[in-house]
Order: C-alpha cells, then sequence, then structure tokens
C-alpha cells in the first residue's frame, strides 16, 4: 500500500471545524473520524478493486479527498439541487473547497459519462437518497456506466436489501457486476474499526455474490511436504486461511482443521476439476473467496467453474491489476510456464489482497518434494519442467518480498530462501 499516513493536516481540520451554519451537517466536521474511515475503506475494503472509480453521492468528497492520498482517481458524483445553483457553497460546497475536490452533478435521469467508464461505484449512505431521481434510474444510470465484472462498494449493507426489493438485480447480473457490501460503524461515531457485513444470507438471496474483504494477515497452505511444519507452528494471530488447489482428501487432517478453525477460508485453484472442493463443502467453511489464477476471458465456458458460478459461490477471476503482477515474471523464465497457483497466491495475497503478515506452508520450490506426492499427475518423481519452473519462481517470490517491505514474509519451508530484512524462515 503507498502511502498509510493521514492526509488531514491541522490547517484543513481547522477549516473544516469553522465552516459557517452547517448544524445540519455537524456530523461531518469531525473530520478526523471521516478520514480514518476513508482510510480504512480505501486500505481493508477496496484492495484490489477496479478503476477508475465513481463516488456516487458524494456529499462532503472525503472519500475521494483520502482516495486520492492513495493515489486513486475518483470521480466525485453528487445530485443537482436548485440550491447549489443559488448559493454553490451550500451542500458540501465549502468542504470541495478545503478538501480540494470538484464534483460533477446529475439530474436524476441521466449521468454525465460514457457507457462502462468506471471499473467501481462507491456508494456510502447514498444509494437510497434518491433526491430528484428513482431507483430505476439510479440502477440504470449505474449499471450503464459501469464496467462489466466491475464492482459497487455499497455501505450501510442493508442499501442492498432495498436495493433488491425496488429493482431486482438482473441488471447487475447482465453485466456480470458484483456488490462489495462495507460498513463503517455508524452506531459509534468514534468506532473507526470499520466493519463488515456477516449477513451470509444477503448473496444466496439476493442471486448476487457477495464478496468480503478480508483481514490483513494469512497462513497460506500449499502441497509441499513442509506441510508437516503445521503440527508444530505457532499460528496465533492469523485472521485468515488459504488453501491452495487440490485438498479435498485432506481437508479434514487435524492440522488443516486446526489451521482453519475460526479463521477466514479462501481457496485458491487453478481451473481443474481437482482443485476445487464441492459446493457443500465451501458452505460449510463460510468461503470467504474462491479466487482463480485466470482471468474471467480465460475460463469462459470451463464446465468446472461454471458448476461454483451456479451455486453463487463467491468466484473471483483473476483481476487485471494481478495479470501485471503475473506477467511480470521474467520473459526468459517463461518457457517453464506460468508461475504455479501457490507463487500467484502469495503474490495476489500481498499485492491484491494487501495482506501484512503471512505464513507460507507447504512451499518447497521441488527441493524438498513439492508438487510431487500429490499432483493430479500421481508420480512422485519430479518432472524436468518443474525443475526449471522452480528456479524462476524461486526467485520470483523473492522479488515479491523485496518489493514489499510492508508485510511480514515467514516461510516455514525445507527450501533454502535468501536472507531478507521482512523475511523469517522456519
Ligand atoms: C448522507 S449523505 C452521504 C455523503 C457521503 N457519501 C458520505 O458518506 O460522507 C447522502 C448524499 O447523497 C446525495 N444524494 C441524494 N440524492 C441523490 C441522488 N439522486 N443522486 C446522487 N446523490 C444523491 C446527497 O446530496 C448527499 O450528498
Amino acid at each position: 500500500m503507498a502511502n498509510q499516513t493521514s492526509p488531514l493536516t491541522d490547517d484543513i481540520r481547522k477549516r473544516v471545524a469553522d465552516i459557517p451554519g452547517f448544524v445540519r451537517w455537524n456530523n461531518y466536521k469531525n473530520s478526523d473520524y471521516h478520514v480514518e474511515v476513508w482510510m480504512r475503506f480505501w486500505t481493508k475494503v477496496f484492495t484490489g478493486a477496479r478503476a477508475p472509480v465513481l463516488d456516487y453521492g458524494c456529499g462532503p468528497a472525503w472519500c475521494g479527498f483520502v482516495g486520492q492520498h492513495f493515489g486513486h482517481t475518483v470521480t466525485n458524483l453528487d445530485i443537482e439541487t436548485e440550491i447549489r445553483h443559488v448559493d454553490p457553497t451550500a451542500y458540501f460546497g465549502y468542504f470541495h473547497e478545503i478538501l480540494g475536490q470538484t464534483q460533477d452533478l446529475w439530474d436524476g435521469k441521466q449521468m454525465p459519462y460514457e457507457d462502462n467508464t468506471f471499473g467501481a461505484v462507491v456508494a456510502k449512505a447514498s444509494l437510497s437518497k434518491l433526491v430528484n431521481s428513482t431507483w430505476e434510474s439510479m440502477v440504470a444510470e449505474l449499471v450503464r456506466v459501469t464496467q462489466p465484472g466491475g464492482r459497487w462498494f455499497v455501505a450501510p449493507p442493508y442499501m442492498i436489501t432495498r436495493l433488491k426489493k425496488a429493482t431486482g438485480v438482473s441488471q447487475l447480473k447482465a453485466k456480470d457486476i458484483k456488490i462489495v457490501s462495507w460498513d463503517w460503524g455508524w452506531k459509534d461515531p468514534r468506532n473507526t474499526d470499520a466493519y463488515y457485513t456477516s449477513r451470509q444470507a444477503l448473496g444466496a438471496r439476493s442471486g448476487l455474490v457477495v464478496i468480503k474483504p478480508c483481514s490483513d494477515s494469512m497462513i497460506l497452505i500449499c502441497r509441499g511436504k513442509s506441510v508437516d511444519k503445521l503440527a508444530t507452528a505457532d499460528l496465533d494471530g492469523y485472521g485468515c486461511c488459504a488453501l491452495v488447489n487440490e485438498w479435498v482428501n485432506l481437508i479434514d487432517s487435524p492440522d488443516i482443521q486446526r489451521a482453519l478453525a475460526g479463521r477466514e477460508f479462501i481457496h485458491y485453484i487453478n481451473r481443474m476439476r481437482t482443485a476445487r472442493l464441492g459446493p457443500k463443502a465451501y458452505r460449510g467453511l463460510e468461503v470467504k473467496r474462491i479466487q482463480l489464477n485466470q482471468t474471467q476471458e480465460d475460463l469462459t465456458g470451463n464446465p468446472n467453474i461454471k458448476k461454483l458460478t451456479k451455486h453463487k459461490l463467491p468466484v473471483v477471476y483473476m483481476e487485471d491489476a494481478m495479470k501485471e503482477w503475473a506477467t511480470s515474471w521474467d520473459p526468459d523464465k517463461q518457457a517453464a510456464g506460468f508461475p504455479s497457483t501457490g507463487a500467484m497466491a502469495v503474490v495476489h495475497a500481498v499485492k491484491i489482497l494487501g495482506i501484512r503478515r503471512l505464513a507460507v506452508f507447504g512451499m518447497d520450490f521441488f527441493e524438498g518434494d513439492y508438487f510431487s506426492h500429490h499432483s493430479h499427475r500421481k508420480t512422485s518423481k519430479v518432472q524436468d519442467y518443474q525443475k526449471k519452473k522452480n528456479v524462476g519462481m524461486k526467485d520470483y517470490i523473492h522479488d515479491i518480498i523485496k518489493t514489499s517491505p510492508d508485510t511480514e514474509f515467514v516461510f516455514h519451508t525445507y527450501s533454502d530462501m535468501d536472507s531478507l530484512s521482512n523475511l523469517e524462515v522456519r
């Protein structure tokens, strides 16, 4: 993550507190609170989503102010009302001046953007406001300006229930737009710990897949020999547990159960049938995310993936941002194939999900039986192409560790690894 410090200066804090005559917007004067909420949004909720971003119903535009600080391009949109023409500073104009934000206005019928302009839409406390507009015009327009496969970040979560009731979600589904629901602790204005909805039923009932953000510490388990180190490892303090590929027959083992217990479950899979679990198992484990290592385009028509999407499981195709990391793999090593699902899972966890503490098990780079006893080929002999791949993959992982100074890595492995300041090898 780029700059984690607050963009709020004493000058901005003071000028916001001095905004005259805003009794009605009293709540918005608490600049520290709003900046904290939006910092959490941009670092914990938004990770891995697409650009550019539309803030629908931007109000004071704190979202854009903080987003800009994190390097995002945010377009602020609000509704056109008469008062804005009479007094352009009314209704948040002062905030925009102080925060250096501009806003677009729409008339409640048509938004001033081309089709498919935005990769993501943020709507905090604004979806159901509907001044001068209707559910129908709002949903139709937001769908029109969102790119296929885009994301809507809607808060608080009950706005999704209202949306569903008002217009249904077929328009969103037709463009494969997914909703991430989030919340910001509005019941307690000093509760800066944005929390995420646990309404499991939201996705299932609406037919939409709700992909919830995950915690920022992860245990990542590949199928190498060093999985045996799980038995004695200290697993305290990790929020989620990710498995890579084939675990169907081993998921009930005590070590894996201990790693999964009480943690958010993420499954990194490739397109093979053997990689995935069944829908029932995923439901039982309350899977948070089934992450693929190929794009939606690459996987069109793949029956194994269809089986998962049919059951409305939270399948996430490889994101554009991840594609860049996957192909940053040294071209000289391309001959040895694409990075393995395990290597890509490490990269995805850190670069896309924003994991800051990562414990890796079972990644032995073929030096310690990695990929041998468990491959779908069912051969225990390490193949030549695997040896070649090993060299490139190990360099690739080292590069990722070096370029991720904000993440602490612990590799439980039988491989030798370089000595790096943010890497511990056990
Ligand atoms: C409660 S405020 C939330 C502001 C901002 N999203 C935040 O969380 O700080 C609701 C916002 O929705 C806007 N709004 C109301 N009706 C709207 C509409 N039809 N289209 C876009 N924005 C609308 C209001 O002008 C206001 O800025």
